[in-house]
């Protein structure tokens, strides 16, 4: 693979980042999944505006403008001849030169590396037709989830506990509901009404949710945005999660109950088709 290191092209194996980096020493940076469908970057300006965000709220520098972020996305599609995958950002508060709590001076540079993943088919996944299972996991992540940043080891462990007792994914729960899944916004329908936990500091605001949400009052469906229980969730008709990698992907399973018979339902298989279509 060709990446992208602070301004130039390199292979994967000539690629250069300093072990003083704040993002390798701190996770101190944020970053961007932009999928790919047929060579086209999926929702691209709405991932610019959040990595804007990101960067503001913890005055990293931004080192691109958007129309460089574009072209810099656009030559690694072409280099690694990517038409299906994703490209992979990441800003982080660069290298000091030491390991200090303190920020390094503000114009200190950046570090900026891109890359992509090819994944073949991704909008064919198997999983959308038969649903994940999710497992409940207590959510202990900072309380800015709103930022997108590298700290990502909790959401890794969540994901590593799902594996273990044998589900897709997990679904992280504050003082009794559901924030978000672990790389995922996450979803109910019950009686027709789409459920998901309203924007705050407390989940990601993800690209995808918003796009989905607008599709879906578009179509005339019912959008409540407040949050709920792993219970209600247990008894609701429909569950999904959706994100930049996953599009919309139905979930059946919450904790070992079947969600709406176990089987995919139509709400979450309309939403996908709609994302879909309206992205390509
Ligand atoms: N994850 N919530 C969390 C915690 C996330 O990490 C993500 C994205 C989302 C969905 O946001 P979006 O629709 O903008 O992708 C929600 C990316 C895909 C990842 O970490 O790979």
């Amino acid at each position: 693979r060709t990446v992208y290191v602070n301004g130039d092209y390199v292979p994967e194996d000539q690629a250069q980042v300093s072990v003083f980096d704040r993002g390798f020493l701190m996770a101190d940076g944020v970053y961007e999944v932009v999928s790919v469908l047929g060579g086209k970057l999926i929702d691209f300006d709405g991932h610019m505006v959040r990595l804007k965000r990101s960067l503001a709220e913890l005055s990293i520098t931004n080192p691109l403008t958007d129309e460089a972020f574009l072209t810099a996305h656009r030559e690694l599609l072409t280099r690694n001849a990517i038409t299906d995958g994703l490209v992979y950002l990441q800003v982080t508060r660069g290298n000091p030169g030491d390991r200090d709590f303190v920020y390094p001076p503000a114009d200190t540079p950046p570090t900026l590396i891109m890359f992509t993943q090819a994944k073949p088919g991704l909008a064919d996944a198997p999983a959308a037709k038969t649903g994940w299972s999710v497992v409940s996991v207590e959510d202990l992540r900072w309380g800015r989830r709103d930022i997108k940043t590298v700290q990502l080891l909790y959401p890794s462990m969540a994901k590593m506990e799902a594996r273990a007792r044998g589900a897709d994914d997990a679904w992280m729960v504050e003082d009794g509901h559901v924030t978000e899944g672990t790389s995922n916004n996450a979803y109910i329908v019950k009686n027709g009404t789409i459920i998901t936990r309203q924007l705050s500091h407390d989940i990601l605001h993800g690209i995808t949710r918003a796009a989905v949400l607008r599709f879906a009052r578009e179509a005339q469906m019912k959008v409540e945005e407040r949050p709920f229980t792993i219970t209600e969730a247990q008894e609701a008709d429909e569950a999904f999660i959706t994100s930049a990698s996953s599009f919309v992907m139905p979930v059946v399973r919450i904790d070992d109950a079947p969600i709406g018979g176990g089987k995919v339902g139509p709400v979450a298989t309309r939403l996908r088709e709609i994302y879909l279509e309206e992205s390509l």
